[in-house]
C-alpha cells in the first residue's frame, strides 16, 4: 500500500530539522521537506527529501501541493526572531499573516490535513502558564500575527486542522545563522562571556525531540483544534539558563540575572508565559522528558555530532 504524503514547510528551521529527522526514522510517510532556500542547511541524506518552496509564493505553494499532493501538511515556517518582526511588521505579516491565510486555503480546498505552529506570545503573560482556552492577549507585533494566523486557520483552513502552540524552542540543529537560547548560553559560557538572562520571563521550555513527537502524535490520530505541547517545568528565563549550565557542566556564575526593565526589548515580552499540556498528555499521551533528562539527551547529541564530519547516514 502506497504511504500517506507528509509535507513540511519550515524545513531548514529547528522544529523543521527534528520532524524530517524522526519521519525519516519512522519511514512510515513519504516525506517532502520544504524551505525558502535553494539548498536544504543540512547538508547529506535531508537534500533527499527537500524542494525550495517559498512560503510567500502563492504559486510556487500551489505548484508543490499540486505536484506532491500531501495528505499533511506541517506548517513551521515563519519569521520567529521577535524584536524583527515588531520592527520590519510589512515582512513579518507578509510570512506569519498572509502565507499561513493562504496555505489554509489551499490545503482546505485540497484535502489536506493542517497543522500549524503557533506561540504563547499571543497572551500578555499575567495568568500563565496558559491552557488551550484561555484569553489571547498579545503584546507584540509577532503575537499580534500569529494570533491573526490562528484565526486564519479556524476560519478558513476547516475541520482537518490543529494549532499547535509552543514556546522557547531548544534542540539540535545543522546549518542554521540564529541560536536557540541554548546554543547561545553555552556558546557565551563556554567563551567565558558573561551574560544578562531574565528572571522576569517565565516559560515552559520545549525540546525539538518531544515537540516533534508530539506533532506525530496529533497526525497519527488527526486530532483537530488547540494543542499546547512544551516541557513540563515552569521555570525563569534565568533559573533555565543555570540549568543548562549545570547540565553542560559550565560555569553558571557568568550568568547575571536582570529584569525586563534593566534591559528593554525592542518588543514587550509577557512575564509569565508558558504552557499547561495536560490537555497533550490526556488525549495524545504526550510524554516530554523531564528538563533535566532533555538537556542530558541534547547534550549526548551534540557530542555525537561533536565527533567529525557528519555522514549521510550520521545525519539521522
Ligand atoms: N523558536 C521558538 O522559541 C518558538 C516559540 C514559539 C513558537 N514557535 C513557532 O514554531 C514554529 C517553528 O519555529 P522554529 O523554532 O523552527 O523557528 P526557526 O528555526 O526560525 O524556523 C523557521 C523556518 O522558517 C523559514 N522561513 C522563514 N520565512 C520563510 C518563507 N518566506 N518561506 C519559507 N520558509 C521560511 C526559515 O528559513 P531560514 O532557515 O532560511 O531562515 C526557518 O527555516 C514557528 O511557527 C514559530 O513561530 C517557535
Amino acid at each position: 500500500m502506497a504511504s500517506e504524503r507528509i509535507l513540511i514547510t519550515g524545513a531548514n528551521g529547528l522544529l523543521g530539522q527534528e520532524l524530517v529527522r524522526q519521519l525519516v526514522r519512522r519511514n512510515t510517510y513519504e516525506i517532502l521537506a520544504t524551505g525558502r532556500n535553494s539548498l536544504s542547511r543540512p547538508r547529506g541524506a535531508f537534500q533527499r527529501f527537500y524542494r525550495p518552496m517559498n512560503v510567500c509564493d502563492y504559486a510556487r505553494v500551489k505548484e508543490v501541493l499540486n505536484d506532491f499532493s500531501p495528505e499533511y501538511v506541517i506548517h513551521c515556517a515563519a519569521m520567529t526572531g521577535v524584536d524583527e518582526c515588531e520592527n520590519n511588521r510589512q515582512t513579518c505579516w507578509q510570512v506569519n499573516g498572509d502565507a499561513v491565510e493562504n496555505i489554509a486555503k489551499l490545503c482546505h480546498s485540497r484535502g489536506a490535513y493542517l497543522i500549524h505552529l503557533s506561540t504563547d506570545f499571543i497572551f500578555d503573560g499575567t495568568e500563565g502558564p496558559y491552557r488551550e482556552q484561555d484569553r489571547p492577549k498579545p503584546l507584540n507585533f509577532y503575537g499580534r500575527c500569529k494570533l491573526a494566523s490562528e484565526n486564519s486557520v479556524h476560519i478558513l483552513g476547516g475541520e482537518k486542522t490543529a494549532i499547535v502552540r509552543t514556546n522557547v524552542v531548544y534542540g539540535r540543529s545543522q546549518g542554521r545563522v540564529q541560536k536557540d537560547f541554548v546554543e547561545w548560553v553555552i556558546c557565551n559560557l563556554k567563551n567565558k562571556c558573561p551574560i544578562q538572562v531574565y528572571t522576569d520571563q517565565w516559560r515552559t521550555p520545549s525540546y525539538t525531540y518531544d515537540l516533534a513527537m508530539g506533532i506525530l502524535r496529533l497526525v497519527h490520530f488527526r486530532k483537530s483544534g488547540v494543542y499546547n505541547l512544551s516541557g513540563r517545568e515552569f521555570l525563569s528565563m534565568y533559573e533555565f539558563a543555570r540549568s543548562i549550565a549545570k547540565a553542560f557542566e559550565l560555569d553558571s556564575t557568568l550568568i547575571t540575572p536582570i529584569v525586563q526593565q534593566d534591559r528593554p526589548q525592542a518588543a514587550l515580552r509577557p512575564e509569565r508565559t508558558g504552557l499547561v499540556i495536560l490537555k497533550a498528555e490526556t488525549e495524545l499521551d504526550y510524554r516530554p522528558l523531564p528538563l533535566k533528562e532533555a538537556l542530558a539527551h541534547l547534550r549526548l547529541r551534540s557530542q555525537t555530532n561533536a565527533i567529525g564530519p557528519l555522514t549521510e547516514d550520521a545525519w539521522c
